[in-house]
C-alpha cells in the first residue's frame, strides 16, 4: 500500500491527495462535479472497500481544493440488489434537472463487472440523501463508464461506454430520469482497437464557444492511457476523428479523465481537467490527477503544474 501524501490545504497538487474536513483522504474517485452558487459538489467512489461499493461520498468545496465531507449521498443498502455489499457503484454523476431534483446517474454492475447497467437516484438537495430508483441497460446496450452533461437549453445527455458498438451519447428525457434516443456513436480508430471495434471510456463532455468536447480514456482497465478528446458542433456530431490533449506517451500525466469541469468567472472561463491515477493496489489512496485545461479555437490541451489555486470568482488560475 503507497503512503499517502497530502496536498497543502486550498491548493491542487496533482498526485497528491485531497485531505477533507475530517482529515480523511477524500474520497473523489471517478468523481462528478458540479457548481451550485458558489460551491462546488463533488460526488466519487468511496474506495474504503476497494473495487466493491463503499457509498456514494459527496463534498463541497469554494475553491475546487477545500472539501468538506457531507459523508454518503447514497450509502451501502443490503436490502436494495444494486446497492448491496460487493456490488460495484462507479463515476457517480449528478445532473439538476429542469424541475430542481438533482439525478444521480451511476454506473452499476456486478463484481465481474457482467450486469453493465446505469441507475438512477434522486434527491431533493445536492448532497442528499438520495433514493434509489432503479437501473437499465440503456435501450438494451451494455454500459459500463458513463459521463453526463447538460446543454444551454435544459436538454440532459448521457455518455455511455458499450464497448460491443462504441461511445454512445443518448439524449435523456425531459426530467433525466430515463434515456429517450441516441444522437451519436463514436469508435476509437482501429489503431486502439487491435482486438476489435470499440469505443472509449470514462467519457465525459463540455461545450465552449459553441463547439462540444468529447474526452474519453483507451480502455486498459486500472493502467492509464493516452486519452483522447473529439469535437463536434452538436452532441449529435459529427465528432472529429479523436486526437491527444497530453504529451503522447504520457498516459495522460499518468491519469484517467473523469471529469472537465467549466469554471465560469467575472474575468474569464477556465477549464480544469480532473483525473484518476488509479492504484490498483490501493484504490482508497489512489491520487487526483487535476490540472489546468486549455481550451479554444477547437484544441484542449493539458497544461502541467505542480501545484495551483483557482480563483472561482473571477476563473482565474494561478
Ligand atoms: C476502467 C474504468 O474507467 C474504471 O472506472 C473501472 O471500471 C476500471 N476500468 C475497472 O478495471
Amino acid at each position: 500500500m503507497s503512503s499517502h501524501v497530502f496536498a497543502p490545504r486550498g491548493v491542487v497538487a496533482p498526485g497528491r491527495l485531497f485531505e477533507d474536513d475530517g482529515g480523511r483522504v477524500a474520497q473523489l474517485h471517478g468523481v462528478g462535479i458540479q457548481r451550485h452558487g458558489d460551491r462546488f459538489y463533488a460526488w466519487g467512489e468511496d474506495k474504503t472497500n476497494g473495487g466493491t461499493f463503499g457509498g456514494v461520498a459527496c463534498y463541497s468545496s469554494p475553491d475546487l481544493a477545500t472539501w468538506t465531507s457531507h459523508g454518503h449521498a447514497l450509502a451501502v443498502t443490503p436490502d436494495v440488489p444494486d446497492l448491496a455489499p460487493g456490488r460495484v457503484i462507479e463515476r457517480p454523476k449528478v445532473l439538476r434537472n429542469p424541475g430542481g431534483t438533482y439525478v444521480m446517474l451511476l454506473h452499476v454492475d456486478s463484481a465481474d463487472y457482467g450486469d453493465a447497467r446505469v441507475g438512477w437516484a434522486v434527491a431533493e438537495r445536492p448532497e442528499g440523501p438520495y433514493t434509489y430508483l432503479r437501473s437499465e441497460r440503456p435501450l438494451g446496450n451494455i454500459s459500463r463508464d458513463i459521463g453526463v452533461f447538460a446543454d444551454d437549453d435544459g436538454t440532459g445527455y448521457l455518455l455511455s461506454e458499450d464497448r460491443e458498438n462504441g461511445l454512445h451519447v443518448y439524449r435523456l428525457a425531459d426530467d433525466y430520469l430515463s434515456v429517450e434516443e441516441i444522437v451519436s456513436t463514436t469508435l476509437a480508430p482501429p489503431s486502439d482497437h487491435p482486438a476489435g471495434p470499440h469505443g472509449y471510456e470514462s467519457p465525459t463532455m463540455i461545450k465552449a464557444d459553441g463547439l462540444y468536447y468529447l474526452f474519453g480514456s483507451d480502455l486498459t482497465g486500472w493502467s492509464t492511457n493516452d486519452n483522447k478528446y473529439a469535437t463536434a458542433p452538436s452532441p449529435a456530431g459529427p465528432w472529429s476523428e479523436w486526437r491527444d490533449f497530453a504529451p503522447p506517451g504520457s498516459a495522460t500525466y499518468d491519469s484517467q479523465v473523469s471529469v472537465v469541469v467549466p469554471v465560469h468567472g467575472s474575468e474569464t472561463t477556465s477549464y480544469v481537467y480532473v483525473g484518476d491515477r488509479w492504484d490498483s493496489g490501493d484504490l482508497f489512496g489512489s491520487a487526483p490527477v487535476w490540472l489546468p485545461m486549455q481550451v479554444s479555437d477547437g484544441r484542449a490541451e493539458l497544461q502541467w503544474r505542480d501545484a495551483w489555486t483557482i480563483d472561482t470568482t473571477t476563473g482565474v488560475i494561478s
